[in-house]
C-alpha cells in the first residue's frame, strides 16, 4: 500500500455540522450518515471550534449566524491555520444574508447552500469537495515525506538543504521563460527537489569514500537516477517528476546515463534540471574543492553547451544570469 494511503486510511470522512437549529442538524445528520459519513455536531460556534480541534474533521458545514462565534469567524480560523487551510467549508445561509455571504467568501468559504436546502444538492457538493480534499491530502503528504527524504540525502552528501531549493527555483525560472504550462512547471519544480533522492540507495562507504571509486562503486552511484525514479513513480496524480529524476545525468551528446539518450530524446524537464544542478554544484563548497566563482562556472556551462547540456537552455540560463548581474549593478549604481 502506498505511504499516502496508509496515512489516510481513516476514511470514511468525518463531517462537522454546526447549526443552532436542531431540526437542520437532524436532517443533515440523517442524510450524511445514510451516505456513509461520520458526523459530529455542534450547537454553537464555541462548541464547533472545540470539536474541530478535537476531531480534525475532513469537512465543515457551518451555519453563518450562530450565537457567540459565528460561522464566518470559524471559517477564517480554519483557513488561516496551515494544518487545516485545505479543509473544505460549506456555509448554510438564509436567502437574505447577502452581506454574510460576501464576508464568508472573503474568509475562504468553499460552497454555499441556501435555506431551505435541497439535501441531494448538499450530498453532491460534499462528495465533490471531499474527493478534492482526499487528492490534495495525498499530494501534500507525498511531497512532505519526499522532501524530508531528499533533505536527508543532501545532508549525507555534504550539501545543505538550500541546494535542493536553489536547483528547484532556478529550474522553475527557466521553465517559465520557456513558456511551459503550470502543470509542466510543477513537474520541473518537483524534479529539482527530488533529483538526487535515489542516492539514498548508495551506501555511505561509497558516497563518502575519500579515494577514487572502483568500477563496482561507480556503478552503484550511477544507479541513483533509476532508484530515485522508482521512489517518485507512485506520484501519478499529475505529470510527476519521474522524467527529470530519471534523466538528469543524460548528456546532450548521448554519452550520459542511465540510457545514453541524446538531444531532444532527453525529456525537457531533465535537460533543465541538469543545468540548474550543475551550476549549483559548481558554485557550492565541496569537501574536496572550494566553490568556483560564478563567472568561472558560467564559462564552464558555456564550454559544455551542446556536449553535456542543451545549447538552448544554456543560452537561456546565461542570458538570465547576465541580465540578473546587470540589474544588481544598475541598482547599486543608483
Ligand atoms: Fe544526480
Amino acid at each position: 500500500m502506498p505511504l499516502a494511503d496508509l496515512l489516510h486510511a481513516s476514511w470514511p470522512a468525518t463531517i462537522l455540522i454546526a447549526d443552532d437549529d436542531m431540526g437542520v442538524r437532524r436532517v443533515l445528520r440523517r442524510a450524511l450518515e445514510g451516505a456513509g459519513y461520520r458526523v459530529v455536531e455542534a450547537r454553537t460556534g464555541v462548541q464547533a471550534v472545540a470539536l474541530g480541534d478535537e476531531e480534525r474533521p475532513d469537512l465543515f458545514i457551518l451555519d453563518i449566524s450562530m450565537p457567540g462565534v459565528d460561522g464566518v469567524e470559524i471559517c477564517r480560523a480554519i483557513k488561516d491555520d496551515p494544518d487545516t487551510h485545505l479543509t473544505p467549508v460549506i456555509h448554510i445561509t438564509g436567502q437574505s444574508e447577502r452581506d454574510d455571504r460576501l464576508r464568508a467568501l472573503e474568509a475562504g468559504s468553499d460552497e454555499f447552500v441556501a435555506k431551505p436546502f435541497d439535501i441531494e444538492e448538499i450530498l453532491v457538493r460534499v462528495r465533490s469537495l471531499l474527493r478534492t480534499k482526499r487528492l490534495t491530502d495525498h499530494l501534500v503528504s507525498d511531497e512532505a515525506v519526499l522532501v524530508a527524504l531528499s533533505r536527508t540525502v543532501e545532508a549525507r552528501d555534504n550539501y545543505t538543504e538550500r541546494h535542493l531549493y536553489r536547483v528547484a527555483d532556478r529550474s522553475v525560472g527557466m521553465a517559465r521563460r520557456m513558456g511551459m504550462s503550470e502543470r509542466e512547471i510543477e513537474s520541473v519544480r518537483l524534479g529539482g527537489l527530488y533529483h538526487d533522492l535515489g542516492k539514498i540507495a548508495v551506501p555511505d562507504r561509497v558516497l563518502h569514500k575519500p579515494a577514487a571509486l572502483d568500477r563496482a562503486e561507480y556503478a552503484l552511484v550511477r544507479r541513483h537516477p533509476e532508484a530515485g525514479a522508482e521512489i517518485v513513480r507512485p506520484l501519478r496524480a499529475f505529470d510527476g517528476p519521474e522524467a527529470a529524476v530519471l534523466h538528469h545525468h543524460e548528456r546532450f551528446d548521448g554519452t550520459g546515463y542511465p540510457y545514453g539518450l541524446r538531444g531532444e530524446e532527453i525529456p525537457l524537464a531533465a535537460r533543465i534540471v541538469a543545468v540548474a544542478d550543475a551550476f549549483d554544484a559548481m558554485t557550492t563548497d565541496r569537501p574536496y574543492r572550494a566553490a568556483l566563482p560564478h563567472d568561472v562556472a558560467l564559462q564552464r556551462l558555456s564550454d559544455g553547451s551542446g556536449e553535456q547540456w542543451d545549447p538552448l537552455i544554456i543560452e537561456l540560463f546565461l542570458a538570465q544570469y547576465v541580465g540578473g548581474v546587470k540589474e544588481v549593478e544598475i541598482a547599486e549604481g543608483l
